[in-house]
């Protein structure tokens, strides 16, 4: 492709998408194709011959887009509701085109240095201590694998080098989390080796957080079966519910127990951004360790993970590993990305976070995530005054969980209640209008409303519950 040509379909796709973002009520939120349909329209093998930008992208359109969820719509509410603002997707554009490596400083000076100030700016914005350095990762679920990983390695000084098993001298390992954490921590000890029997899922309180007393019981009853206590994982905005976990509590903790504590603040720590909210980071400045995900509830196009750790020196012994092909020669230190963590190849992913940090400003990011946070108590309002429905937890940010129960039948049973809930997820999604997910709380279906986009407005939300009122039978 000529520069003329990259020219001429560059402002083609700009326009597409121009109109995609101006006006995604043309689609239905939930994609409707069935399993398979893609695959079947495609040919079996790749052309031999070049195809035209014109041909491409009218298959795109035919093809592909039916086949979208479009978790840019503004009444998108399912799981948590993110947002590609414009200035990342244009962050993005610019991004894919310098096709940056930052594996070594070298390899990419900006990339390395604008990760350390994009990264150094949020954590200011959120009111935590220089003491965490932070590095880039797609995912959160990365950012705790990386955090368990150096949690093992600090308290199995010879994990690295000599693996866990088949040893006699190392006992098993144990690591604490709560009933409502992520399940990202129980992959991450699959994946270390720890197995998921040496998880202990700490039972939470009637708001969904980690009881520390009975995270004290669990830890001094491991100890006296000979088990090594490793880590806990405390949630600051768990996934079900956006419950806040006492961290200040947790932390005195694992001060006590020589544990390193990680908190998981996916969605929940842009919180920190507000001075209303910021209380819920509390303690969080004693974790050894904590992951933010920007591509949560920051504005940020899929994927960029914020993590933070005050001990990054134990990070890098465990993972930083230099075959003679990436040996450099700068005669001043410099930060190579590549030793923190498993990845070597990593891409450019701090412009995004620059780019939008800079053209919203903190003001206008404060303002939205306000604005969210209030439509959310709006919904538990309406929630809270029809006989017809129940809300099954609080709010605390932006995520209402909730369940239709009709006032005049009070003998229907639980399962009853819980498929007619399910049914009316369903065919709330079948609108097209919006797109809701559910969980379960206690066992029981819940409605799962996530407020988060960035052009969410009041009328979105109304939407949504007149769809439930209309459709509840
Ligand atoms: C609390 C929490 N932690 C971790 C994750 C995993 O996020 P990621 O998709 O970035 O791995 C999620 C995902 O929703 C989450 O809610």
């Amino acid at each position: 492709m000529d520069a003329e040509s990259f020219r001429r379909h560059g402002h083609e796709l700009v326009d597409w998408i121009a109109d995609y973002l101006e006006h995604p009520e043309r689609y239905p939120v939930l994609s409707r194709v069935t399993p398979g349909q893609i695959v079947a329209a495609l040919p079996n093998d790749a052309p031999e011959e070049p195809e035209t930008f014109g041909a491409v992208m009218a298959d795109f359109e035919r093809v592909l887009v039916p086949g979208l969820t479009h978790w840019n719509h503004p009444r998108f509410f399912a799981y948590f509701a993110i947002s590609a603002s414009p200035p990342g997707i244009l962050a993005e554009f610019l991004s894919a085109a310098l096709n940056q490596q930052a594996m070594l400083w070298r390899t990419s000076p900006a990339a390395t240095e604008l990760e350390t100030v994009s990264l150094a700016w949020l954590r200011r914005l959120m009111g935590l201590p220089d003491s965490f350095e932070g590095v880039i990762y797609d995912t959160a679920s990365i950012a705790t694998m990386h955090a368990l990983a150096a949690a093992r390695e600090a308290a199995v000084r010879s994990a690295r080098s000599r693996g866990l098993a088949g040893r006699s001298d190392v006992p098993a390992l144990a690591v604490y989390c709560s009933d409502q954490a992520h399940s990202s921590v129980d992959k991450a000890l699959i994946a270390l080796g720890l197995g998921l029997d040496s998880l202990r899922r700490i039972p939470s309180d009637d708001r969904f957080r980690l009881r520390p007393d009975l995270l004290a019981q669990a830890i001094t009853a491991d100890r006296a079966s000979g088990i090594l206590p490793v880590a806990v994982v405390a949630t600051v905005g768990s996934t079900s519910t956006t419950s806040i976990d006492p961290v200040p509590a947790v932390a005195d903790i694992c001060e006590r127990e020589g544990l390193w504590l990680h908190v998981d603040a996916a969605y929940g720590g842009v919180a920190g951004l507000l001075p209303s909210h910021r209380h819920l980071l509390d303690g969080v400045d004693r974790a050894d360790s904590f992951v933010v995900n920007p591509h949560k509830w920051l504005f940020t196009p899929f994927d960029l993970s914020a993590f933070y750790c005050r001990r990054m020196d134990v990070l890098r012994e465990t993972f930083s590993l230099t075959p003679e092909i990436l040996r450099t020669t700068e005669t001043a230190p410099v930060k190579n990305l590549m030793d923190t963590g498993v990845q070597l190849g990593r891409r450019f992913r701090a412009l995004k976070l620059w780019m939008i940090l800079r053209m919203y400003g903190a003001r206008a990011i404060r303002e939205h995530l306000t604005r969210h946070i209030d439509l959310a108590q709006q919904l538990a309002g309406w929630i809270d005054d029809h006989p017809d429905f129940e809300r099954l937890a609080p709010v605390p940010l932006s995520v209402v969980c909730f369940r239709w129960k009709p006032a005049a039948q009070p003998a229907l049973s639980a399962d009853a209640l819980d498929a007619a809930n399910q049914r009316l997820v369903d065919r709330a999604n079948a609108t097209g209008e919006v797109f809701l997910s559910h969980t379960r709380i206690n066992g029981r279906v819940a409605i799962r409303i996530a407020i988060g986009h960035i052009k969410t407005e009041l009328q979105d939300v109304r939407a949504a519950w007149n769809i439930l009122l209309q459709l509840r039978t």
